[in-house]
């Protein structure tokens, strides 16, 4: 009921988004037609997403996705460019107990992502979230914790060291006032310092991964913004290497189109950094019923083209990743309570508007 519902719904998308493009194109059956994301992409500009795994998944009532949906890992393989793994490189996930690693998932990824000529995003080394219980609820003296993420930066990062294009370093570091959040036990134990010492780690154990910084809520100026861009000067300053710069991207439909992104990423590519989009997803309030309208769909696309737009204006913008190809898997409905629907792909793997317009924007990139 919900797959023809929804079909009929994309259609009316697609002749509403006609009003919103400068041209009316024909967003199904442009010169991509029946091509993939990666397929039509510029070659500077990997088109990733995030692995489902781990996380929120494992109170679903479905098995682990990547590992036992086929249909899923088609798609995965045919469409993108690059990998995230959603939780698999996650603290809690590949570190669960002091002296035990669990690198198994992560390893599978890896491999895919080999097999299928995709790049790997490593997500993440530093964060204050998805943290095991051994490590938030320990006692460690300072010298202890920080031989605790040496240590750990060295074997996660040198375990796949030549497999990773790029490595979310440093996750979240600061709030929406720009201070460092102190939920972050390394920042909040040792002082913001150790930012600095967890890139020169990760660089250590891999010197060819490109190294970022990565947050949400950056894709507006803002306090944020300018403390991203002033420790990322001083880093700069300090000879660490930093290479990156990345905007999350999770958005919402209420709060506005991301209209200022180009400008933010524009900032750190004027430092001499490389950008990248890491997590988009445009979630919604869903109607009762659970079906967006034609309209929201619609707008939804357009939220899409202005960070692909965004990533495709700034010249070292070489990653665009999308937080999840299917709402089947989204992570949306689970954090945020009334919205969802903000990956672009149905349940079925059925595409949306925002899916064509992505594909007809990459299709027609210069760069
Ligand atoms: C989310 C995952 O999608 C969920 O499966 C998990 O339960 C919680 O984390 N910022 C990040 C991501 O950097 O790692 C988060 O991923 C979403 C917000």
């Amino acid at each position: 009921m919900l797959t023809s519902a929804r079909a009929v719904v994309a259609v009316l998308a697609t002749t509403a988004m006609l009003g919103y493009l400068a041209q009316p194109v024909q967003a199904h059956s442009g010169h991509s037609h029946g091509k993939s994301l990666r397929s039509v992409a510029p070659r500077d500009l990997r088109i990733g997403t995030a692995v489902a795994g781990g996380g929120h998944h494992l109170e679903q009532p479905y098995p682990d996705p990547f590992t036992y949906d086929r249909p899923y890992r088609k798609v995965l393989a045919k469409e993108f460019s690059s990998a995230s793994p959603e939780n698999q490189m996650k603290w809690e996930f590949i570190h669960p107990e002091r002296h035990r690693y669990n690198f198994g998932p992560a390893d599978a990824i890896v491999k895919f992502a080999r097999e299928n000529g995709q790049a790997v995003r490593g997500h993440t080394l530093l964060w204050h979230s998805q943290n095991p219980a051994w490590l938030n609820e320990g006692t460690f003296t300072k010298a202890e914790l920080r031989s605790i993420l040496k240590n750990h930066i060295f074997t996660v990062v040198g375990r796949y060291k030549g497999k990773i294009h790029q490595w979310d370093v440093a996750n979240e570091v600061f709030n929406e006032n720009g201070e460092y959040r102190q939920e972050n036990i390394f920042i909040r134990e040792l002082g913001p310092g150790i930012v600095a010492d967890a890139f020169r780690w990760a660089h250590q154990a891999d010197p060819r991964a490109q190294l970022f910084l990565n947050d949400y809520g950056v894709e507006w100026p803002g306090g944020k913004v300018d403390a991203y861009e002033a420790l990322a000067r001083q880093l700069l300053a300090e000879r660490v290497p930093l290479h990156g710069f990345a905007s999350q991207a999770h958005l919402s439909m209420r709060y506005g189109a991301p209209d200022q992104l180009r400008g933010v990423l524009q900032r750190f590519d004027d430092l001499g950094l490389k950008t990248a989009i890491t997590e988009l997803d445009v979630r919604m309030d869903l109607p009762s019923g659970g079906v967006p309208t034609a309209e929201q769909l619609a707008t939804q696309a357009s939220y899409y083209k202005t960070v692909l737009d965004a990533c495709l204006a700034v010249d070292d913008c070489n990653s665009f990743t999308i937080w999840g190809f299917t709402d089947k898997y989204s992570w949306v409905p689970v954090f945020f309570p009334a919205e969802g629907a903000a990956t672009v792909m149905w349940d079925d793997f059925g595409k949306k508007p925002a899916y064509y317009v992505l594909r007809d924007t990459l299709a027609g990139a210069r760069r």
